[in-house]
């Protein structure tokens, strides 16, 4: 059980917080590439609980500085873009994407005052179509070599979306393999797909296997997670799932049902009350299916939000219930997803949770987050904080939906699909 004060540990990410200290140890995606055009506007970014302004100077140079302005406060998103920064409106302070002041034109020419102000300032950098942040002290750890990084445009899909919830209750979600037999269950499948050596797709086992075997394991990213359904004489049906550290983690998704890819869901915190999940859905076999990914977000979202949501009860149909929904929220998944993270409000409380031996790997994730931020503070790098360019390997960042033959140990079934070994084969 989660006592109360494990659950702030959990929970709070703002300046200062464990929490808080833990998260600033690692990159996170903060935004869409489109979100800031070049020549577009200086775009106003909350994150971890810290107002911030993200910008393009003239340059095409990636800024991300305070809001507000160190000079007397008026908000820099406002300012203008030029002579190699953003300046603010009311005095005409500029400032680079560093946070050096470069001007301050109400003052004497001749004042060092300027090289005094050291605004605000973090490190950014563009990847595959998304921007990624590093908030913390010091040095930034390398970026990770995730498969899913080196994609080429056609094999990714980015979305991002606002949700209102902490980050810890949609990523648990995505670390429990047992509410797909329920949550998502479909009447009538409609991606006829099957799961590889298999004549059944992945949802017609969600459906007949309702107690999936859960088991976990370390590994230097975080979690890898095992369900495991039956199969009959085939054997058994595994999915692996990861819980990546901090705050996201690789599940099967769409593309991964057929074994050619995976869809990371990384959960960001823009404060303790609300996320941004940043989707990366990746083939690395076939262009993904982008046209059916914009079809749904057409359909199902407005400016990043979700057009079924708490405040309309997810347009929850009760006749439909009876027909062809389990929820009657409609057949796309991250609503479903929403309602369940969504409802236990915004900073869910876990002590008042009754947990099952379906709740193993969802605890395991938890004290994982715990003994980071124990390692934090005793001032030890945590788990998944990479610095030695020799040590940037993901091949062991496996996720996999398949079948096994009775008999084979599918605590091999990551090594048998890494990256590494279909390289050297
Ligand atoms: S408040 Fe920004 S320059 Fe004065
Ligand atoms: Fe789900």
């Amino acid at each position: 059980m989660v006592t109360r004060d494990e659950n702030v540990l959990l929970t709070e990410t703002g300046p200062g917080t464990p929490g808080g200290k833990l998260m600033r140890h690692y990159w996170h995606p903060i935004a869409l590439a489109g979100d800031v055009p070049a020549d577009g506007a200086p775009m106003p970014i909350r994150l971890f609980g810290e107002d911030l302004v993200l910008f393009r100077d003239e340059q095409g140079r990636l800024g991300l500085l305070g809001t507000l302005c160190p000079h007397r406060c008026a908000d820099l998103s406002y300012g203008r873009l030029e002579d190699g920064g953003l300046r603010c409106l009311y005095h005409g302070w500029l400032f680079d994407v560093n946070g050096r002041c470069l001007e301050q034109p109400a003052e004497p020419p001749e004042s060092p005052y300027k090289d005094e102000i050291r605004h605000t300032a973090y490190k950014v950098v563009e990847k595959i179509g998304m921007i990624f942040a590093y908030m913390g002290e010091g040095e930034a750890p390398l970026m990770p070599d995730y498969e899913f990084f080196s994609a080429t445009p056609e094999h990714i899909f980015l979305q991002k979306t606002f949700m209102e919830c902490n980050y810890l209750q949609s990523l648990e979600g995505d670390i429990d393999p047992s509410h797909l037999s329920y949550l998502h269950r479909p009447a009538a499948r409609k991606d006829s797909r099957n799961v590889p050596g298999s004549a059944k797709s992945a949802d017609q086992y969600y459906r007949e296997d309702g107690r999936p075997k859960l088991e976990w394991e370390r590994s230097d990213f975080g979690i890898r997670i095992y369900s495991i359904r039956a199969a009959g004489e085939q054997g058994r049906y595994v999915r692996i799932t990861n819980f990546i550290m901090p705050n996201k983690a690789a599940i099967i998704g769409n593309e991964g049902r057929v074994g050619e890819g995976y869809s990371v869901h990384w959960h960001v915190p823009i404060d303790d009350e609300n996320h941004y999940r940043f989707d990366f859905i990746f083939n690395r076999v076939r262009p993904v299916g982008r046209e059916r990914y914009e079809h749904e977000i057409a359909r199902e979202i407005v400016d990043n939000r979700y057009i079924r949501n708490k405040a309309n009860r997810y347009k929850q149909d009760r006749a439909l219930m009876k027909t062809s929904n389990f929820t009657g929220m409609g057949d796309y998944f991250p609503v479903h997803d929403a309602f369940a993270t969504e409802t236990p409000g915004r900073i869910h409380d876990r002590s008042r949770e009754h947990l099952g031996t379906s709740d193993n790997c969802i605890v395991a994730a938890r004290r994982h987050i715990l003994a980071a931020i124990e390692d934090v503070q005793a001032g030890r790098d945590p788990v998944h904080v990479i610095r030695d360019p020799a040590k940037n390997d993901m091949s062991s960042l496996v996720v996999a939906s398949e079948i096994v033959p009775p008999g084979f140990d599918h605590h091999d079934l990551w090594k048998l699909r890494s990256r590494k070994k279909q390289a050297a084969e």
